[in-house]
C-alpha cells in the first residue's frame, strides 16, 4: 500500500478540484451522501455509483462532448493497469479524483485531469482464488460512501478504505472461506448500508447478499436466495420468511449441491421505494435433473428479489427462469425509470438477461409489463402474460443427448452494462447471438466435488455428433450493439459487429452512445440512430462500461481497457490467436493532443508441437478431465480461452507437471490441481493436449488469419 505523506501531498496539489469540509484540516475525498446520490443530476460532472446514479442509467446529462464534436475527440492521458487479464471495472469520479479497480482487486486514485497516481491500495488477494471465478480475477467495481472506498475482494472480503489515502479502515470476511464463493460484482452503497453478494454457483454454493454498515462494518441484514436443507430449520436470517415457500419449489436433496442463485452482478437501490432488486444466478449444479431430480421452480434462481433494504425483508419476486438447466442467469444490469406506457407511467425495472428476453416490470409489485426475446430463441417461444411464466420449447431441457442451443450459457447478454437514455427512450446493450451444444453426463458418472466446476454437463459424450453442432454453433455467432424502444418492445436498431464481445456503454446529453468494441476500439455513435461519430485504435477490447465526468470545466470520456473472460472464446478460436495490448484505463477528451499508446508488441510465434506419443484411451481419458476441469478457462476442444494450450512452448512442455500439479503458475492465476488430478490425469491431460496441437498444428500454419482479426 502506497499511502501516507506522499499521497497527501499529491493530493493536496489537487485541492483545487476537491470541497474542504468545513473545520477539517484535510480537504474531504469521496463525501459521498444520500443527499448527493438523490440530487445526482444536479452534479452532472461527477460519476459517484456503479452505474452513475441509483437507477443505474449510465446516462450522463454531461454535453460539452456531443454530437457536432465527437470527431475531434482525442486520447488525454492513460494508465496502466500491469495485466493482460479482462478489467471489468467502471471507475467512480468524485470531485476530480477516478477511483478504479483493476484485477486482484488493486485499487487506484487518480487525479482525473491527468491520471497522476494519487494512492494505490492492494488487499493481497490470495491468487488461489481465481480457481473459483469463472472469468479471471476481475472486479466490476468498487463503492464510495462519506470519505470511505468499499472493496469486495474476491477472496469473500469486504474492506473500507479511507479516500483521501487508501488506508485500510476496516474488513469483514462476507462468506465462508470453506465454501467456493467469490466476489466480482461491485459492492452498492446507499443510506448507511453497503450490499454485496457472491459468485460461486458453479463450484456448489448456496447465495445469498448481505447488508454491512457502511461506517463500521457491522451486520444489519442477510438473504438467502435459495433454501438450505429443511431439517437444519431457520438460518436466523431475514430470509427466514420465505424459504419454506421456496423449498416446497425444489425437490430431492438439493442443499449438498449449494443450489445455487447467486447474486454476482447487479444489486440495485430504490430510493423512493425504499427497495433493493436482487438479480440472482444460475443453479448449481447447471443440471436440474442432478439437483432437484423431481423438478419444480426451484426458487429463486434466475429471479429478481426485492427485499425491503432497512431490513432485508421479503416484498416481492419475479421468477424469469423456472427449472433453471441452462446456466442462465439473472444477474445482468437492472436499469430503473419511469415510463409511459399504455397512458400511464409505470416505475419500471428493466433488465435483459442470459436467456434473451428483454423484462419491464413494475418494480413497485414485481407484475411483468412486457417482455419479448431480442436474439433468435430456442429456449421459449414467449412470455405468458397471464401467468408472466415462459413458454418453454419442449425440447430445450436438457437430456443426455447432445443438441445445439440458444440462447446459451454464454449469454445473450452478460453482466457487461446497459444503458437507458432518457432522450432517446431507448435502452441500449451489447447482445449477441451465441449457440452451444448441450447434453448432462449419464446418471452414473456424476460426481459431486466441492470446489471443481459441477455443472453435470456432458462435454465428451457423442463426440463426433458434439463437434458436427459445435461447427454449425461457431458458424452462428453474432454480435452487436442493440437499440431497444422498451415501451413497444421493439428493436430500434443494432451496430453489427464481427464477432460477439463487445463492451458495456454508456450514453449521454450529447446524443452520445459510447461502447467499447470487439474490434479493439472505443467508438462513438449517435444515440438517436447509430451512425458513427468517431473511433479510435485501443490496441484491446474495453469489455467494462465507459463512463464520462468533468473536472476544471472539461468533459472526460474514460473506460477500462483489457480483454478477458469467457467470451473470449470465440475471438481466439481462430487457428491463430488475435493479439491484445496490455489492459490499460484511457481517458479521452477534445482537442487532446500529444498522448499516444506504445507500439504493439510483435505477435509471438507458433511453436511445433511435441509428436504424440500416448495411446488412444490415455488421450480419451485426457479429453474428459480436460472438458470437466481445465476447459472452462482453456476453452472448449482446447481452443482459445484465457491462453490457447494448444500453442505451449518447449518449455511450458517441460513444466506441464509442476504448472499442472505443482503450481507453479499460482500468482498468474492458474492455481495447481494436485488437490483433484493424479500424476496419471495430468499426463492424460496432457497427452490429450499434445494431440490437439498436432491436430491444428498444420492446418494452422496454412491459414490465413481468421476474418476480420487486426
Ligand atoms: C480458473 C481458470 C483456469 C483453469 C480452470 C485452468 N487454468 Fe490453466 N491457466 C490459467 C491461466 C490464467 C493461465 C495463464 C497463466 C500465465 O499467464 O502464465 C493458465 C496457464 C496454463 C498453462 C501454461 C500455458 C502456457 O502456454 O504458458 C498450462 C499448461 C495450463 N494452464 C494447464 C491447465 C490444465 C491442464 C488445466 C486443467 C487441469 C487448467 N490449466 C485449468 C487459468 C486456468
Amino acid at each position: 500500500m502506497k499511502c501516507g505523506v506522499i499521497a497527501r501531498v499529491l493530493l493536496a496539489a489537487a485541492v483545487g478540484v476537491l470541497p474542504v469540509l468545513a473545520g477539517a484540516s484535510e480537504p474531504a475525498a469521496a463525501a459521498v451522501d444520500g443527499q448527493r446520490m438523490r440530487r445526482a443530476n444536479e452534479e452532472p460532472g461527477q460519476w459517484m455509483s456503479y452505474g452513475r446514479t441509483w437507477d443505474e442509467q449510465r446516462f450522463s446529462p454531461l454535453k460539452q462532448i456531443n454530437d457536432r464534436n465527437a470527431g475531434e475527440l482525442g486520447l488525454a492521458w492513460y494508465a496502466d493497469l500491469n495485466t493482460y487479464r479482462g478489467v471489468q471495472a467502471t471507475p467512480l469520479l468524485i470531485d476530480g479524483v477516478l477511483y478504479n479497480v483493476s484485477v486482484w482487486n488493486v485499487v487506484t486514485a487518480y487525479d482525473a485531469r491527468n491520471g497522476k497516481v494519487l494512492w494505490t491500495y492492494d488487499p493481497k488477494v490470495d491468487s488461489e482464488w481465481a480457481r473459483l471465478a469463472c472469468c479471471g480475477p476481475s472486479s466490476r467495481g468498487i463503492a464510495a460512501w462519506k470519505g470511505k472506498i468499499y472493496i469486495g475482494a474476491l477472496d469473500g472480503r469486504l474492506i473500507a478504505v479511507d479516500a483521501r489515502n487508501g488506508r485500510e479502515l476496516w474488513s469483514v470476511q462476507t462468506f465462508d472461506r470453506r465454501h467456493a464463493y467469490s466476489i466480482t460484482g461491485a459492492p452498492r452503497v446507499f443510506d448507511g448500508k453497503v450490499v454485496i453478494g457472491n459468485g460461486g454457483a458453479d463450484y456448489g454454493v448456496r447465495g445469498f447478499v448481505t447488508a454491512y454498515d457502511a461506517e463500521t462494518g457491522k451486520k444489519v441484514w442477510r438473504f438467502y436466495l435459495v433454501p438450505g436443507n429443511p431439517a437444519d430449520g431457520p438460518d436466523g436470517e431475514a430470509s427466514d420468511s420465505v424459504m419454506p415457500m421456496a423449498a416446497k419449489t425444489w425437490t430431492g436433496e438439493w442443499w449438498k449441491y449449494g443450489g445455487g442463485g447467486t447474486a454476482w452482478d447487479s444489486i440495485v437501490y430504490d430510493p423512493k421505494l425504499k427497495l433493493v432488486y436482487i438479480g440472482t444466478g444460475n443453479g448449481s449444479p447447471h443440471v436440474q435433473h442432478f439437483r432437484s431430480p423431481g423438478g419444480g421452480d426451484n426458487l429463486f434462481l434466475c429471479s429478481i428479489v426485492a427485499v425491503h433494504a432497512e431490513t432485508g425483508k421479503y416484498a416481492w419476486h419475479y421468477q424469469m427462469v423456472p427449472n433453471e438447466q441452462w446456466d442462465f442467469t439473472c444477474t445482468q444490469p437492472m436499469i430503473l425509470a419511469d415510463l409511459k406506457i399504455g397512458g400511464r407511467t409505470r416505475q419500471v425495472l428493466m433488465q435483459a438477461p442470459k436467456n434473451g428476453f428483454f423484462y419491464v416490470l413494475d418494480r413497485k409489485t414485481g407484475e411483468l409489463i412486457s417482455a419479448k426475446t431480442y436474439v433468435p430463441n430456442l429456449w421459449a417461444t414467449h412470455i405468458d402474460m397471464k401467468t408472466g411464466r415462459p413458454v418453454v420449447n419442449p425440447d430445450a431441457y436438457v437430456t443426455e443427448k447432445p443438441f445445439l442451443m440458444t440462447p446459451t450459457w454464454m449469454a445473450a447478454h452478460s453482466w457487461h452494462p446497459m444503458s437507458y437514455s432518457p432522450l432517446t427512450g431507448l435502452v441500449y446493450w451489447p447482445a449477441q447471438e451465441q449457440w452451444s451444444v448441450y447434453s448432462r453426463v449419464a446418471d452414473k458418472d456424476f460426481r459431486f466435488v466441492p470446489f471443481r466446476s459441477n455443472s453435470g454437463n456432458s462435454f465428451t459424450s457423442y463426440p463426433e455428433e458434439r463437434v458436427r453442432l459445435q461447427k454449425i454453433a461457431d458458424s452462428r455467432e453474432k454480435g452487436y450493439l442493440l437499440a431497444w424502444d422498451p415501451v413497444h418492445q421493439k428493436e430500434a436498431f443494432r451496430i453489427p459487429y464481427p464477432y460477439p464481445g463487445s463492451g458495456g456503454v454508456l450514453t449521454t446529453a450529447g446524443n452520445l452512445l459510447v461502447q467499447g468494441t470487439i474490434n479493439k476500439t472505443l467508438a462513438v455513435y449517435r444515440a438517436d440512430n447509430g451512425e458513427k461519430l468517431w473511433e479510435m485504435d485501443t490496441q484491446t477490447v474495453a469489455i467494462a462500461g465507459p463512463m464520462t465526468y468533468e473536472v476544471d470545466g472539461e468533459q472526460y470520456i474514460a473506460a477500462n481497457f483489457g480483454w478477458g473472460g469467457s467470451p473470449v472464446h470465440g475471438l481466439t478460436a481462430g487457428p491463430q490467436p488475435v493479439q491484445f495490448g496490455p489492459a490499460r484505463l484511457m481517458a479521452f477528451k477534445l482537442g487532446a493532443k500529444g498522448v499516444s499508446l506504445p507500439p504493439m508488441p510483435p505477435p509471438a510465434a507458433i511453436p511445433a508441437p511435441p509428436p504424440l506419443r500416448a495411446t488412444e484411451d490415455q488421450v480419451r481419458r485426457g479429453r474428459k478431465i480436460f472438458g470437466d476441469t481445465c476447459s472452462r478457462c482453456h476453452g472448449e476442444n482446447a481452443v482459445g480461452g484465457l491462453k490457447d494450450l494448444r500453442f505451449m512452448t518447449r518449455e511450458t512442455h517441460a513444466q506441464f507437471r509442476d504448472i499442472v500439479l505443482g503450481g507453479i503458475r499460482k500468482d498468474k492465476g492458474m492455481a495447481g490441481f494436485a488437490d483433484l488430478l493424479t500424476p496419471d490425469d495430468a499426463e492424460a491431460v496432457h497427452a490429450y493436449l499434445i494431440a490437439r496441437a498436432n491436430e491444428d498444428y498444420l492446418d494452422a500454419r496454412a491459414a490465413p488469419p481468421p476474418a476480420g482479426a487486426h
